[in-house]
């Protein structure tokens, strides 16, 4: 994710320092900042997410924030809260979720923190399962299950999740065997509190089985069901992977895409579709006996220096304030050969790359987070997108198309490339399209057919009226996929316009509601945001001037865009039902620039 601007030959050198100077200073990072601030004694409090920015830039109040040590305190602190009748919401150490997921309603509301939650409380060898409190990180179950010679196979790639957080969004990895990719396919039992009535003591914690219908419900819950306090997840004996990286031409991706993910177990694609390359994962499981001890730790997944940033960030705003594709293109044509070179993070014993295939333990190859290691070092390094200095910002959008129709969407996307070529470097700068496979799920607001998950990551301006170069083109593509292709959002990332009616796309979002309003009949853990989502409520996109550049609509009269820069609503160029911000008179706008 990391994004390097760098014009010219620039760009070369410069990310080659940041890799010296992350493996010099590897050690020192400066942890993520808590999402949660108080003025005083937990309460009077704020919450933004990992970002620093929610998707309409604004900031969520809270009465108070609670931290539970353990489920009986949890379960007395949603009960006073259930008794007041206050609001309340789930939050986590990191929040990592880009809409406002994990703000509770108004201002009064109540922050229950699962910071304090994070306990492997068993694992058993013999069952091949383990049960954890929902504040751990992806992190520890990792790591842990490895101590026991278990892995969760298919799992996000970033270790600062929480179990609670990735099971409310339904994150997931890239798999299309088994159950697929998702974590909440491991699910065999949880465990969560919700409200309760007065007879009850105002809350009650629910014990959910693999028999129980309602599990499909609370696997994937947007937090509106109560709050988790632990899951209990089914594991494989440890193995070990085999991982090459392929790159190859984009001509056939469409194809390529339908049969890749059934032939390798691990199987992902990241897309240069500028570059008109794909580079695939072939990745396998294979005997534990085979020799490596191979290692991923993705680069920009690492303490990242924060000078180094800057420049980056810099560079790529004079690029966008100047229009200048090109530099953005020499830049990811850098970026991208200078990550092939240094195998993006993967080492075949711990230290050096010596050439694939890479072949290491699972625990050791499936996700990684460096940047989140605490040791205060006065913000040499920190994660790249950490707000507090000046370092990547970007919009996030994340849908998956299905299978059936994923290769015309493949093709959609090419030939928009086809009419403007340089158009999407900036996502080459944040390393690419990421294409992930994810399986139909029994649960209710999980995927409903086989498909690939797409994430794009691009430039967002600080400025919310300035328009992104190629503007237009990512709004195609976004619109293309989810209104011409029917995709379903990523329900922890995206831009507001991407939850348009999404919920009508799951034929067993009735059955969703039917258990948020046995658990929480008075909508205690929903707020405007979650009932926009779930179609409860209107008003899930914001219309005023720009918003479209924002993702907080869809444009459908030129000051949603941006005409006194000369961006200005018009239709999509394939997808002509598409409403997007286009550039006109460009030279007499270039002229005038100079
Ligand atoms: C660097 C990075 C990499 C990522 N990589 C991936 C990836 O590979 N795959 C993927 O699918 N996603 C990925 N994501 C997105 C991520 O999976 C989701 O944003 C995830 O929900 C965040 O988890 P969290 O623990 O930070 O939860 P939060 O964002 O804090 O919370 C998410 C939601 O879950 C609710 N919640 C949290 N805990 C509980 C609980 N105990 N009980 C009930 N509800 C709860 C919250 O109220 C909120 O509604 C990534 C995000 C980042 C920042
Ligand atoms: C903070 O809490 C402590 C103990 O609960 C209490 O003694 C103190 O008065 C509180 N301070 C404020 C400013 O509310
Ligand atoms: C809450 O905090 C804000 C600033 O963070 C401050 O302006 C306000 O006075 C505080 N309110 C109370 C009741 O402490
Ligand atoms: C419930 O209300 C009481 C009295 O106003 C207050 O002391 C307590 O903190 C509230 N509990 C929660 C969880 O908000
Ligand atoms: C929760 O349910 C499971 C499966 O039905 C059962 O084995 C377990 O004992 C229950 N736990 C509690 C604390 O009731
Ligand atoms: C892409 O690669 C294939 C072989 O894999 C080749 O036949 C084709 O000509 C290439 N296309 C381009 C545009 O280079
Ligand atoms: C690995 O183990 C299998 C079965 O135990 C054996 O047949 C094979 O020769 C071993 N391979 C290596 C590389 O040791």
């Amino acid at each position: 994710m990391t994004m390097l601007g760098g014009s010219k030959g620039m760009s070369q050198n410069l990310f080659k320092s940041i890799l010296v100077f992350t493996f010099l200073y590897g050690v020192l990072s400066n942890p993520p900042e808590d999402p949660i601030q108080c003025s005083s004694n937990s309460t009077n409090c704020t919450i933004t997410n990992s970002y620093g920015m929610f998707p309409d830039r604004s900031t969520c109040q809270a009465a108070q924030v609670l931290f539970p040590n353990t489920e009986e305190e949890l379960v007395s602190m949603v009960a006073s809260a259930a008794r007041n009748k206050s609001k309340m919401k789930a939050a986590t150490r990191f929040s990592h979720s880009i809409p406002k997921l994990v703000c509770p309603e108004g201002e009064d509301g109540v922050l229950i923190s699962t910071k304090n939650l994070k306990t492997i409380l068993r694992i058993d060898v013999e069952a091949r399962t383990m049960t954890v409190e929902s504040g751990a990180t992806l992190r520890q179950v990792i790591s842990e299950a490895a101590r026991f010679e278990l892995a969760l196979p298919y799992t996000p790639y970033w270790w600062g999740l929480t179990i609670g957080g990735l099971l409310g969004t339904g994150a997931h990895g890239s798999s299309l065997w088994g159950k697929g990719s998702a974590v909440h396919e491991r699910v065999v039992g949880l465990r969560i509190v919700t409200p309760a009535g007065s007879e009850e003591g105002y809350a009650k914690v629910r014990n959910l089985s693999e028999s129980d219908e309602d599990l499909n419900a609370a696997k994937v819950s947007l937090g509106v069901l109560g709050v988790i306090s632990q899951v209990t997840l089914k594991l494989e004996p440890l193995f070990k992977r085999s991982l090459t990286y392929v790159t190859k031409n984009d001509s056939d991706l469409g194809d390529q895409a339908l049969t890749f993910g059934h032939q390798h177990e691990f199987a992902d694609i990241t897309w240069f579709p500028s570059q008109r390359k794909a580079m695939y994962r072939i990745d396998d499981r294979v005997p534990t006996n085979t020799s490596g001890d191979g290692r991923y730790e993705f680069i920009p997944f690492r303490p990242t220096l924060s000078a180094e940033l800057a420049v980056v960030r810099t560079t790529e705003d004079i690029q966008e304030a100047t229009k200048d594709a090109n530099g953005k293109c020499l830049g990811a044509i850098a970026l991208t050969g200078t990550l092939a070179a240094a195998a993006y993070g993967l080492t075949n014993n711990g230290i050096l790359f010596t050439g694939y295939p890479v072949i290491g333990f699972s625990n050791h190859m499936q996700s990684s987070g460096t940047c989140l290691d605490s040791s205060k070092d006065a913000f040499i390094t920190v994660c790249p997108w950490d707000s507090r200095i000046k370092g990547t910002f970007f919009h996030q959008t994340a849908f998956s198309v299905g299978l059936s129709v994923v290769k015309n969407f493949i093709e959609d996307v090419q030939k928009l490339v086809d009419l403007e070529p340089k158009s999407l470097c900036a996502i080459e700068l944040n390393n690419g399209i990421l294409m992930r496979y994810v399986k139909a799920s029994s649960a209710y607001l999980g995927k409903t057919e086989d498909a690939i998950d797409f994430d794009m990551t691009y430039y967002r301006s600080k400025d919310p009226l300035d328009p992104r170069l190629f503007e237009d083109i990512y709004e195609e593509i976004e619109q293309m996929g989810l209104f011409k292709y029917g995709g379903l959002p990523h329900w922890g990332k995206n831009r507001n316009l991407v939850f348009v009616e999404a919920i009508n796309k799951y034929p067993h979002a009735d059955k969703f509601l039917r258990v948020k309003q046995e658990y929480d009949p008075q909508g205690l853990f929903s707020s405007e945001w979650t009932d926009q989502v779930l179609g409860l409520k209107q008003g899930i996109t914001i219309v005023k001037d720009g918003c479209a550049l924002e993702g907080l609509c869809i444009c459908s009269e030129d000051r949603h865009c941006a005409p006194s820069k000369g961006y200005f609503c018009r239709a999509g160029r394939i997808y002509k039902e598409a409403r997007v911000c286009t550039r006109r008179e460009e030279e007499s706008y270039l002229r005038a620039e100079l």
